[in-house]
């Protein structure tokens, strides 16, 4: 078991990792939760895998277990899900004494999330992760929300868990790509804060047949990285915006291909190279440390380039972002293999970079 502290001021909490973990997630609860009813929201295909093992642990404990599984994917981080689930909590009885609990990747996270922060004006909520993804990334800082039809995460809160229980056994039935795009996050983490992991990364990750100790320590040092940042910038104001690097044109190729074409962690890795090739223009990154991406990200079955899109249309629609702040675009440079750097460029030299890297593979 890895016991990695989150001391958020004022809402200080624990991420435990360990295999096996799921089945003690009721006990872990007992003594966390004053009611006894967990009201579990998923999807329908972690239910499938998961809910069974999880209701018994709850139930073992002294929980009445409800749940709520929506279908599986983005969409349902959706107003009318969000809807659908007061309607649940409603029928159950869930009040402030009792608890939420998110099982299954970023989509149940974000939207049990936020339906948590905003029932009753704030419930109890757990995180019981079991995508990459969501252990290494959304799971940790208490963001929590939902998409509009004009935008991604538009409405949100933020709202810390009790506790984050998570069993990296759960990883060995993701789907190799769901994996991979995970492991995007895990480069990123690697290459701007800790240079060992980024070896680790290298080196392939989790070696097949023995992943699960071996996830045990990678997800435990991603908490660790990510918890860092988070308490260091709760407001997510300056450092919090190093775990942006390859986002800010991760998210331009996400946009330009309409969130169809890459995977979220295909396209971050997409915007990493770029972020690198743009550092060695503006002599921030060495050619060496530059030439470590493609290969480390094409072992890991991720994209380092996306030659057939418009560099235009890219850089178009990086300084569009509503993200970006008076009109600067914060690019994140890595200055070598775990230390990172944020520069602000204006719009016109932001456009004129990424077009100018665009085709350089
Ligand atoms: N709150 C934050 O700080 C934060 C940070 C990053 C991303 N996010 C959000 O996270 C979401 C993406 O998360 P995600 O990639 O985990 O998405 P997801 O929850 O949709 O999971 C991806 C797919 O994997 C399946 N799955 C989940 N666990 C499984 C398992 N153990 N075995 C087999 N299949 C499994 C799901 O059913 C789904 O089809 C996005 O909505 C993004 O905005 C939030
Ligand atoms: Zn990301």
């Amino acid at each position: 078991m890895r016991t990695i502290p989150v001391p958020i001021p004022g809402a200080p909490y624990e991420v435990l990792v360990s295999p096996g973990l799921l089945d003690e997630v009721g006990s872990r609860l007992a003594t966390l939760v004053q009611g006894r009813t967990a009201f579990v929201v998923t999807d329908k295909t972690v239910a499938a895998l998961y809910l069974n093992r999880l209701t018994h642990s709850l139930e073992n404990a002294g929980f009445r277990v409800c749940s709520h599984a929506v279908p599986p994917g983005e969409p349902s981080k959706s107003q009318a899900e969000l809807f659908g689930l007061y309607e649940r909590f409603l029928e159950a009885g869930v009040t402030r004494s009792d608890v939420v609990v998110a099982l299954g990747g970023g989509v149940p996270g974000d939207l049990g999330g936020f339906a948590a922060a905003t029932w009753m004006r704030g419930v109890p909520f757990v995180q019981v992760p079991t995508t990459l993804l969501a252990m290494v990334d959304s799971s940790v800082g208490g963001k929590t929300g939902i998409d509009l039809p004009g935008g991604k995460n538009l409405v949100g809160a933020f709202h810390q868990p009790l506790v984050v229980l998570t069993d990296p056994d759960t990883l060995k039935t993701l789907p190799d790509r769901v994996f991979a795009d995970g492991m995007a996050e895990v480069v990123k983490h690697g290459a701007i804060l800790d240079a060992e992991l980024f070896g680790w990364c290298a080196a392939g990750g989790p070696a097949a047949g023995e992943s699960t100790r071996d996830m045990e320590w990678a997800v435990a040092r991603n908490v660790g990285i990510k918890a860092g940042v988070v308490v260091r910038d709760t407001r997510e104001s300056g450092e919090r915006m190093l775990l942006n690097f390859g986002h800010t044109v991760g998210h331009a190729v996400e946009r330009v291909t309409g969130y169809l074409r890459y995977t979220h962690g295909e396209a971050v890795a997409i915007g990493m190279a770029v972020a690198c090739r743009m550092g060695v223009r503006l002599g921030v990154t060495s050619g060496a440390v530059a030439s470590l991406l493609p290969p480390l990200l094409a072992g890991l079955g991720l994209p380092f380039a996306a030659p057939e899109l418009d560099a235009n249309e890219v850089a178009a629609a990086v300084v569009s972002d509503k993200k970006n702040r008076s009109g600067k675009i914060h690019v994140i440079l890595l200055q070598e293999i775990g230390r990172a750097t944020i520069v602000p460029l204006d719009e016109a030299q932001a456009v004129h970079m990424v077009s100018e890297v665009w085709q350089d593979v």
